[in-house]
């Protein structure tokens, strides 16, 4: 029999190709399959028909000896008066499982199928309401169906997020299921002083997401959460800088240590891919010209920034010795809503709404680069999507800006004056600039930041505006401490 290939009656890449993928596919007759202790070396037809064996004993010799299996199936379909009552159930259930087997025996297909993603749902045959053979046999209906739900099931991921109840976690774990309502998220965070379930109270009802509390650097627990997970997006740090000059063990154990737990156990589960999300810290400090790139030497100079470097480190370090599929990215300052108040933006904003003076180091003229939180959401999303395994990415906003214009605009927006700035001695070896030169992202993958700083520091601002309730709950307790220890017992 001469079969006409879809390919050519559709119009559009994705059909066409989807189509003719489906044709090749639901042909495939050379594969195995057992079903209920009986081995099948053939087509659906009579794996079909194969359920008559259990229903209609009679006909076991005749469809067993069937000269083809299109043969055995026609027998099967003529006695179908013999079929039991939930047939129809059933032959669902079979034809899952006869796609999934070819599945797994035909690699290809599994690989084109992983490419294409799921953008059609196949229409309606007017041949046959199951199979949706008919004169053409361009397979469609039922068929189509379980195909559709397959495809999904395959190009949907479960991720592991460490660290999904801080700052980027929280704002990466929104972006992520709004964009993929299939992709699965598993939240695992320690819940210190800067996650806050809080922040995730929306995802409350979703099936997708699971929360679990515990530590990076305990095994047991990362095994658990890891455990079934196709990817990991590793953001779980102590991030910030002024805490690692108080207390610098905190940042050796969560940051390498808890890291290092990590590698381990997604080494030792098959991981499909490892991204650790770090930072340009790593890189040191700029003068007033030049920016860091992928190739700049590392030259932390913080505990934060040297424990990041570890990390990274190690990161790689499974990439080459043990062969684990990572990423890296080394995105600049990120800025938005849920950051917690003791970074420069939320600080400030939150001090101002309060009344108070906001603390700026020095002269004031250390320079960041200031991305949106979204934006690096969606560079991480690029590059888990399309980037290169055992490569980094350096990630940046394209907007530095001293820190006396950030706080010029945000008693702008606040409407106070400069007299709400107090002048407090500088951090510890504090960095001058930072600056990143994105071009890798950008030439290779396409990515670069949508949100212009003017918009996106607005829409910030307002947030903490709006959210009072949010920030004044974590401002109040422990944060009180960190804060006296912070600014008002301030030594240089
Ligand atoms: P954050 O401090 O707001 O959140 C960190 C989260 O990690 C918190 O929810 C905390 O509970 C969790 N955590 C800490 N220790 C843990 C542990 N031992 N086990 C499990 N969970 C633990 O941090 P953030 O600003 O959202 O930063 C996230 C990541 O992005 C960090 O790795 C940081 O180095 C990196 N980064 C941050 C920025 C930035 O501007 N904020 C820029 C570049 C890179
Ligand atoms: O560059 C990326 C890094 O950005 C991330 O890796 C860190 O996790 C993140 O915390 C951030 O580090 P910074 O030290 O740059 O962020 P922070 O908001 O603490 O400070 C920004 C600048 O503002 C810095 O030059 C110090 C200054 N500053 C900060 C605070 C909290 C002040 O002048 N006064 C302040 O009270």
């Amino acid at each position: 029999m001469q079969f006409r290939d879809p390919l050519l009656e559709t119009s559009g890449n994705i059909i066409g190709f989807y189509e003719r993928e489906f044709f090749v596919f639901s042909n495939f007759s050379s594969f195995q399959l057992e079903w209920r202790g009986r081995l099948w070396q053939t087509s659906e037809h009579a794996y079909q028909a194969s359920h008559f064996f259990e229903t209609a004993p009679e006909l076991v010799e005749k469809i067993y000896n069937a000269k083809s299996a299109h043969d055995a199936y026609k027998l099967a379909k003529e006695n179908i008066d013999k079929a039991p009552k939930n047939w129809e159930n059933i032959k669902v259930d079979i034809m899952e499982e006869i796609i999934r087997c070819k599945l797994e025996q035909n690699p290809y297909i599994k690989h084109k199928l992983l490419q294409t993603g799921h953008k059609l749902i196949i229409e309606d045959s007017p041949y046959d309401d199951f199979w949706g053979w008919g004169e053409n046999r361009d397979g469609r209906n039922e068929l189509g169906k379980i195909w559709m739900k397959i495809r999904k099931e395959l190009t949907s991921k479960t991720i592991l997020i460490t660290g999904g109840a801080g700052f980027i976690g929280t704002n990466f774990i929104y972006y992520m299921l709004k964009k993929y309502p299939d992709y699965k998220i598993v939240n695992l965070d320690k819940l210190t002083y800067a996650g806050n379930l809080k922040n995730l109270e929306l995802l409350k009802n979703n099936p997708n997401y699971t929360f679990i509390k515990g530590d990076i650097c305990d095994e047991e627990i990362v095994k658990t959460a890891m455990t079934g997970c196709d990817w990991v997006v590793h953001f779980a740090a102590e991030s910030h800088v002024d805490r690692s000059i108080m207390d610098p063990d905190t940042f050796i154990r969560t940051n390498i240590l808890g890291t290092n737990v990590l590698l381990r156990i997604a080494n030792e589960l098959g991981i499909k891919r490892f991204h650790h999300i770090s930072t340009d810290e790593v890189f040191g400090e700029l003068g007033p010209i030049g920016k860091f790139t992928e190739n700049t030497t590392y030259d932390p100079r913080s505990p934060y920034s040297s424990s990041k470097a570890a990390s990274d480190h190690l990161v790689r370090a499974y990439f080459h010795t043990f062969g684990l599929p990572i990423t890296i990215s080394n995105c600049s300052n990120n800025y938005g809503p849920y950051q917690f108040p003791e970074k420069l933006i939320p600080l400030f904003a939150t001090n101002l709404i309060e009344g108070k003076k906001v603390p700026l180091y020095g002269d004031g003229l250390n320079i960041r680069d200031w991305i949106h939180v979204d934006d690096h959401s969606n560079a991480v999303d690029t590059i888990l999507h399309n980037g290169k395994i055992g490569e980094t990415y350096c990630v940046g906003g394209d907007s530095e800006k001293t820190n006396l214009e950030i706080t010029n605009l945000v008693l702008e927006y606040f409407e106070k004056g400069e007299e709400m700035i107090e002048k407090v001695p500088d951090r510890r070896g504090h960095d001058r600039r930072y600056a990143i030169d994105f071009s890798k992202i950008k030439n290779e993958l396409g990515w670069e930041p949508k949100i212009k700083f003017e918009d996106g520091i607005k829409q910030t601002l307002q947030w903490y505006k709006d959210n009072e309730s949010w920030w004044r709950e974590i401002k109040s307790g422990d944060y009180q401490k960190y804060y006296e220890d912070q600014y008002i017992n301030r030594k240089n």
